[in-house]
Order: C-alpha cells, then structure tokens, then sequence
C-alpha cells in the first residue's frame, strides 16, 4: 500500500534530511559552480530575409552542433506574454493538491502525465522534481488538441491550461521547423528537406517543476541523460541549473529568459548521420529557490521512418544508425534507457 506523500520533493523540501533514495553516488553528486559553456546565441531576426546573417548563423549551428548540439535562439518571435502565461500555468499546476496531480499520474512505459518521484519510489538516484507531460500533434488527423488533453485527463476546468499550451505547443512546433531550415542549410541538404520531414509531428511538451533542496550536493534535479527525441526547445526561467557534459566536464547554460535553448536529440543525430551531437546534460538543484522549465520536444510523425537525407552518404561515412520509425524507437527508450550511454548506440 501506499507511503506517497513522502516521495514528494515539493513537500519534502523542508526538511534537513533527505531521503536515502535521493542521494546520487559520489562519482555523480553534482557541483554548483562548474564553468559556463561556450554555446551560441543565435539571432532569428533577419531570418533567411539576410544572406549574411543566414550564412553567419548556419556556420555558428554548423560549429556548435558538430561539437555537443546547444545553442541558443532570440528574437524568436514567440510572444513574452505566451512565455509568461506558459510559466505562470506551469505554477498553477503544481501548487494543486498532491491527490489532484496523482490523478493524472503517468504509467510505467508511458511518456505522458503527471510524475513525482513517487512514480519510482523502489529506486535510487531519483530525480528532485516534478513534471507533468502531455502529447502534441499537428497531424491532419490527430485524434487530440492539446485542449482535449487536458480537459479529458483534469476536467472542465482545466480548459484555460489548455488553450495556453495548445497556443505554446505551435508556437514551438513553428519555431523547430523555422530552425530545421537552419539545420538543413547548415548540413549542406536542401532547406525545406528537415522542415518538410517535421511539417506533421507527433510532439510531447514537458513542464518542469524543481523545488528548493536542502542537500543540492547530494541531490539532482534530472540525472545525466541524452534526449531521445529530434530537437529540444527549451526556455528556463531566471534560475541556474541547466548544465552539459562537454570536454570530459560539467558546463553550465545561464539562463536568459529572452532566449530558447536548443538541443539536438538523438533522432535528428541519427537523421544527421551522426554529424550533429545529441549531448548528455543533467538538471542540478539549489536551496534558495525553486526552479521551472518548459520542454518542448519535437518528434516525428510516429509511422515516419528516420534516414539521413542522401547528401549525408558516402562512400567515406557509411550509414551509422539502421532505419527506425519514431515509436519503435520511443518504446525503446522507455524499456531499456541507458544513462551511461547514448540510448541510440544501445539500439543499434
Ligand atoms: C531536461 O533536460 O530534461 C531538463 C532540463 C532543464 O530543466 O533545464
Ligand atoms: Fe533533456
């Protein structure tokens, strides 16, 4: 039977000591103060309308993509105020009662609902947050808006949390095919090819919610992982935490609330050839503060089969990943995930 309440990092945050379950083995207790990563800051404003500008922000994707996949978009073009809503939403949902949030608890196996470590409490090693995913699809014939979702799994009144992420979820669904032109460019492939590839997607947004922590060296807040998906979007809020594995180190992202950071995952590495990284990065925690982040994650249409463009083959760099199609491969992930290594090389 149940002991939940405990496993809650929310309500645990009080407390001076930590359950056992949250302490991280010493090789992987996380530091604070780590350099910050050299990442680059791209500027969307003259998008494609500039051939110097182009040029210039298709070599800086070109260089840092090559390296470990972040880098950061502005004048993006999304509202602040669809930001803000975005992130004030995200605050609304976690203050609900514990027993409300439990309702839309995600299932082993699944990628989608609310989870607390409560979901894992057998194990160790886990995570000092809370999140709550939910699909996204522009599909001609998606079975669901992101309204829908959130009505059917939390109730009527849960429509005003809808509307704001369906409007948050094309927003980020337009901006990943505004920076897959990029990628392509930048790829030497045709601009519309990757944009054309992710025009139907079959998405998953996820809001991050870290609460203060009494033990911040002893804990993390998301482990080491690589994304599984095609692209991150991510926007954090003002607070540090976000770091990368880069050089055999640990390197921050600082956060800067007008910028997205973006992230290869390890499909769009697998539809690269393997040219572009999927990097591991991890989540650190702190105790002053609570911590919040959006994650959009974009996917392809399920049934899509991922391969590399023919202008990624050659005789010299012979294909690195076989043929997948997204959900084989997220079924994947979700019975056999690897922290220690790229999920994608255990798949191969
Ligand atoms: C993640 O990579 O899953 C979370 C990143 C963050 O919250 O900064
Ligand atoms: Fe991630």
């Amino acid at each position: 039977h149940q002991t939940p309440l405990i496993f809650n990092p929310s309500l645990l945050n009080l407390q001076p000591n930590i359950p056992i379950q949250f302490i991280w083995p010493d090789e992987q207790k996380p530091s604070i103060d780590v350099p910050e990563l050299d990442v680059p800051l791209i500027d969307l404003r003259n998008f494609l309308s500039d051939t110097d500008s182009t040029l210039e922000a298709t070599r800086l994707i070109s260089k840092a993509c090559s390296k470990h996949g972040f880098f950061l978009v502005v004048n993006h073009g999304v509202r602040e105020e669809l930001i803000s809503d975005a992130h004030d939403y995200m605050g609304r949902f976690f203050d609900l009662p514990f027993p409300e949030k439990q309702r839309v608890q995600r299932k082993p196996d699944e990628s989608c609902g609310y989870a607390s470590s409560f979901t894992s409490r057998f194990s160790t090693k886990l995570p000092w947050k809370e999140t709550f995913s939910f699909p996204f699809s522009n599909n001609k014939n998606r079975s669901k808006t992101v309204q829908d979702y959130f009505c059917d799994a939390l109730g009527h009144g849960f429509e005003p949390f809808g509307k704001v992420y369906q409007k948050y979820c094309e927003a980020m669904s337009s901006l990943s095919l505004m920076i897959m032109e990029l990628l392509g460019l930048s790829l030497g492939v045709s601009r519309d090819y990757f944009r054309e590839f992710f025009e139907e997607n079959d998405s998953i947004m996820r809001l991050n919610y870290y609460p203060p922590c009494q033990k911040p060296d002893l804990t993390l807040g998301t482990g080491p992982h690589c994304d599984p998906t095609s692209l991150t979007i991510l926007h954090q809020d003002h607070v540090n935490g976000l770091q990368v594995f880069v050089e055999n180190q640990w390197q921050s992202i600082r956060p800067n609330p007008k910028a997205f950071v973006v992230n290869i995952g390890d499909t769009f590495m697998a539809l690269s050839n393997n040219r572009y990284k999927s990097c591991l990065h991890r989540a650190v925690v702190n105790r002053e503060s609570e911590r919040k982040s959006l994650a959009f994650f974009l996917c392809p249409k399920k049934d899509r089969v991922v391969k590399p463009p023919g202008e990624l083959l050659d005789r010299i760099t012979p294909r690195k990943y076989p043929d997948f199609t997204w959900s084989v491969f997220l079924e994947f992930t979700q019975k056999h995930y690897r922290a220690d290594m790229n999920t994608l090389q255990a798949f191969s």
